[in-house]
């Protein structure tokens, strides 16, 4: 499974870059303003500044939401690195939008998924990734993990080569949840792959092995 990390922070990117284990970054409008960039050339030096951290894929999403706005800004976004993906909302010009991407051979990430519907359709429009938010799912008492495993039904049903990226992860038994379903990525807030790393038994016997040496070596 591929770790993306779901922030627009550099320090944090930087971090999970130096992990070893980061491969690509995903950003959506709300990340970008936590971090207070804003306008168009603020945000696309962002992206390349992303881009120019991590050496995997980079989600940037549109702001339009009718057809031909979508088109242009997504062009626009494609021609910034060749790692940018144009990160598209699933709504109907949305849709349009990635089916004319698909053709151009520009990589896309579906995003704002909530139903296996809402995945069928990204798939059959040829998106290169689909975002089902898991978090925001848990968050009204629905299951998000369950319809990660109903994409992953249908996909592997059909053969759509659409990656399954679990969006709106909140902590590490989510990564570890879509990791045994079988998502082919999940994005990711720093702290919870941070969190992958800890165990208190790892820590005692890690203390325990360093004070045997230190108690051997003194004698
Ligand atoms: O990037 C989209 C998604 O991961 C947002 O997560 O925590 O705002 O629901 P969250």
């Amino acid at each position: 499974m591929k770790f993306f990390i779901d922030t627009a922070n550099l320090d944090q990117i930087r971090e999970a870059n130096d992990l070893g284990v980061l491969d690509g970054v995903t950003t959506n409008p709300s990340l970008m303003a936590k971090e207070g960039i804003s306008g168009t050339e603020r945000v696309r030096k962002h992206y390349v500044d992303i881009c120019s951290i991590v050496d995997g894929d980079v989600s940037a999403e549109v702001i339009a939401t009718d057809y031909e706005g979508i088109i242009k800004e997504g062009e626009e976004l494609a021609k910034l690195h060749k790692n940018i993906v144009v990160k598209v909302p699933m709504i109907r010009d949305g849709i349009k939008a990635i089916k004319y991407f698909t053709q151009k051979g520009i990589r896309t990430n579906c995003t704002l998924v909530f139903s296996a519907g809402q995945a069928l359709l990204a798939a059959k429009a040829g998106a290169t990734y689909v975002s089902p938010f898991i978090g925001r799912l848990d968050d009204v008492s629905t299951d998000g993990l369950a319809l990660i495993e109903d994409i992953r039904t249908i996909y592997d049903n059909y053969g759509y080569d659409t990656e399954i990226l679990a969006a709106s992860v909140r902590h590490p038994m989510h990564i570890i949840d879509c990791a045994k379903i079988g998502a082919d990525v999940a994005t990711c807030p720093l702290s919870a792959i941070v969190a992958l790393l800890k165990h208190p038994l790892t820590d005692s016997g890690l203390a325990q092995f360093l004070a045997d040496h230190a108690k051997a070596a003194a004698k």
